[in-house]
């Protein structure tokens, strides 16, 4: 039976319709956030609980983005509520140190034996910014080289080679892309070409373990070893964006795939919901940063906020390596039902992923890089739309990760949701 998401889909969000419209005429674009809008418009969420959220219209949906990562709890985990209102009530930012930050900065440096300092920030974005900066202050160089499609955030240099539909992103300066390289990912090879070339002049590598945004790609581990060795031949920091990725392992991806940076960017769930960054590392690296015997500035008022940093405690507590076991089965198990739905279909469905990031791809390529990857996008819209008016809700572009309030029936449900909302799909979608 094929039917007519995007009709079904206004029939059962009429509120959010309204409020879209409400929002257009304050908003570009009706958010403050481009990756969160799709056709026709977006449902606005009021509430969310363990792995459900309930719409403004009065749906539940089975949360399978959990904010891109973000929610690794699932939503108001009562012991993280209770941390972070208890925080709360004492007041919240003073212009002077909290012990709430010493105890989290404390918790990230046991778990991560590559972060021998860190500081905190309040974005992702902040956080590779601020890694990048102190490269830079540590090296004297300026070139900074990424992964082609790597994503790290919305400041201005990681903003190069982001977007494989070549839809150019403007109001960046031009001479920013003259000291970006870009390099594609997981070919060694190249990777040993661009250190041969500029290698000297390379303030930084920034790479994530496994790329998020570009397709859920993890990075072979024999990349990982040469960007490793590449980086120490030529005295370059390697920075790991863990933004998405601290999740795989208790220790971040980099205990998970054996290969040790000196620089490591954090976000999404750190801060127990609240918005957060940090960045650490090497402590000569680090250094750069000491406010007295440093060269580079960091500073920000909302830096260690004491609720930010009471939640993170909270959440990094009850992520323990049992949870991340757990939530990593689960995603084990998750993309074979997904290759078994696949192959009961014709539509050309693939998944990627590891530990408990997935995505969904709707195309016949071989997913491979962010090109690849971007091929199904848009055919992935309508599948998108299928799921969630069947009650799942994930990117729209395809990307998904696992919370630990779910269990086997949770992630049943998404592949019976998956094989349902495929039997729906017109044929021309693939
Ligand atoms: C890998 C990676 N780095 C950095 C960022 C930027 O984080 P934020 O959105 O908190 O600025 C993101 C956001 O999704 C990300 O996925």
């Amino acid at each position: 039976m094929v039917d007519q998401p995007v009709e079904h889909y206004r029939s059962s969000t009429p509120k959010s319709g309204s409020l879209y419209e409400r929002a257009a005429a304050v908003m570009p674009g009706g958010d403050t956030r481009s990756v969160t809008y799709h056709d026709p418009y977006p449902s606005f969420v009021a509430s969310g609980s363990g792995c459900r959220l309930r719409t403004e219209d009065g749906e539940t949906l089975l949360d399978f983005l959990n904010n891109y990562t973000q929610s690794v709890l699932g939503h108001a985990p009562p012991a993280v509520v209770e941390a972070v209102t208890e925080r709360f009530e004492r007041g919240n930012g003073f212009g002077a140190p909290t012990t709430e930050a010493v105890a989290l900065a404390e918790r990230l440096v046991d778990r991560v034996p590559s972060v021998e300092q860190v500081r905190f920030a309040n974005s992702g974005t902040e956080a590779t910014m601020n890694a990048i900066r102190g490269a830079m202050a540590y090296t004297g160089n300026e070139t900074i080289l990424k992964i082609e499609g790597g994503y790290h955030g919305t400041h201005d240099t990681v903003e190069v080679a982001v977007d494989a539909t070549g839809r150019e992103h403007q109001g960046i300066p031009r001479d920013v892309e003259d000291r970006v390289l870009t390099t594609p990912f997981n070919d060694p090879e190249a990777l040993k070409e661009a250190f041969a070339t500029a290698g000297d002049d390379i303030a930084c590598f920034i790479l994530e373990p496994l790329m998020g945004v570009a397709g859920g790609l993890p990075a072979d581990e024999s990349f990982l070893h040469t960007a490793r060795d590449l980086t120490e031949d030529h005295g370059v920091p390697l920075v790991f964006d863990e933004v998405m990725t601290f999740r795989l392992g208790y220790g971040g991806a980099q205990e998970r795939y054996g290969v040790t940076p000196d620089l490591t960017a954090f976000g999404k769930f750190i801060g127990g919901g609240l918005p957060v960054g940090a960045f650490g590392g090497r402590e000569d690296i680090m250094s750069v940063f000491h406010p007295h015997e440093g060269v580079a500035d960091h500073s920000g008022t909302f830096n260690a906020n004491p609720a930010t940093m009471a939640g993170g405690i909270a959440t990094l507590d009850a992520l323990d390596e049992a949870a991340i076991t757990d939530l990593n089965r689960l995603g084990d198990r998750l993309r074979a039902g997904v290759r078994e739905v696949a192959a009961d279909h014709d539509h050309p469905l693939r998944v990627t992923g590891d530990g408990s990031m997935f995505q969904l791809h709707l195309t016949d390529e071989t997913v491979t890089d962010w090109a690849s990857s971007a091929a199904g996008t848009e055919a992935f819209e309508d599948l998108f739309l299928a799921m969630r008016n069947r009650g799942v809700f994930m990117a729209p572009r395809g990307m998904g990760n696992l919370s630990t309030p779910m269990t086997d029936a949770e992630v049943d449900t998404f592949l019976e949701t998956l094989d349902a909302a495929l039997d729906a799909l017109p044929e021309t979608s693939s």
